[in-house]
């Protein structure tokens, strides 16, 4: 969860235990998400790492996973709070040959295999919050923050990271995050197999991704829409120089959100943070 300062927590302090790396790699399924996987307690940040991997030629499908984070990287400049042996955080690289204009596509279709992977293991039914978080009971349990690289015309590659608050009990949330963040332990009231929910996650990624790149965006585009839990509503966009009230009416083909403002203007938004707002 995306906090304005960082929070390190010791391992003590959560009960869990390491990811047990062949769990999750025995006989997966997959097409081109195959692995390796480079699975660490501690680093900077896994998209920073997989950055430095893909810079020396890692194919694509090359994970990075770690326990923690000393600089876990949100949206828009924030911390990532990652404590140990609890939640998720996972980077993979990925080698698109879709045009540099489509890049954003590939978030939406993050978020709809997370949102997917969430609905398998846990009863309950995520939500989306433009442009990329996963909301359970409006409270945001996970996020993902994508990085391209692109020369002259094409991807060179892009880092796909993913955090999800797993099982991350609320109490021990830093207050700045706890009233708008939830993990998956707190919903389910019961802890969630980690090994069993990154297999999930990376089936789930390398079918979305499959269909991205082999059948289009438009599939991909309407399960989105269906997540998009503010169609319609009324809501504040906050941009770095300006807030805007609309009402949102969804996403074109760059992930862009486009809203009707309140004299009924059509607007395309491509970076901030949207709010409900009540009436
Ligand atoms: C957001 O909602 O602001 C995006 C959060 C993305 C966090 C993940 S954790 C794994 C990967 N490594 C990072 O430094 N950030 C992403």
């Amino acid at each position: 969860m995306s906090a304005p300062d960082a929070h390190r927590y010791q391992a003590s302090e959560l009960q869990g235990s390491a990811l047990q790396v062949h769990e999750i790699q025995a006989g997966l399924p997959t097409n081109r998400l195959g692995g390796p996987i480079h699975y660490f307690f501690e680093v900077e940040s896994t998209n920073s790492y997989a950055h430095r991997l893909a810079e020396n030629g890692a194919a694509e499908g090359a994970m990075v996973i770690a326990e923690t984070q000393t600089k876990g990287r949100g949206r828009l400049g924030r911390v990532w709070v990652s404590p140990p042996y609890a939640n998720l955080h996972y980077s993979v690289i990925l080698r698109p040959t879709l045009a540099p204009v489509r890049a954003p596509q590939i978030t939406l279709m993050a978020a709809v295999a997370l949102a997917d992977s969430i609905a398998s293991l846990v009863p309950c039914s995520p939500a989306i919050k433009w442009p990329n978080d996963i909301l359970v009971n409006g409270r945001k349990t996970a996020g993902i923050l994508t990085e391209a690289s692109w020369s002259s015309a094409r991807i060179e590659f892009v880092i796909l990271g993913i955090g999800v608050n797993l099982n991350f009990p609320e109490e021990l949330m830093p207050e700045s995050i706890r009233p708008r963040a939830t993990s998956l332990l707190a919903v389910r009231q019961k802890t969630v197999q980690r090994e069993a929910f990154v297999r999930r996650l990376i089936q789930d990624l390398d079918r979305c991704y499959g269909e991205l790149e082999e059948v289009g965006f438009h599939s991909i585009a309407t399960r989105w829409e269906a997540l998009f839990g503010l169609r319609g509503k009324k809501v504040r966009v906050e941009m770095a120089d300006q807030v805007v009230i609309g009402t949102a009416r969804g996403i074109d083909r760059d992930g862009a959100l486009l809203l009707e403002s309140e004299r009924g203007i059509p607007q395309r938004i491509v970076a901030g943070d949207v709010v409900p707002v009540e009436d």
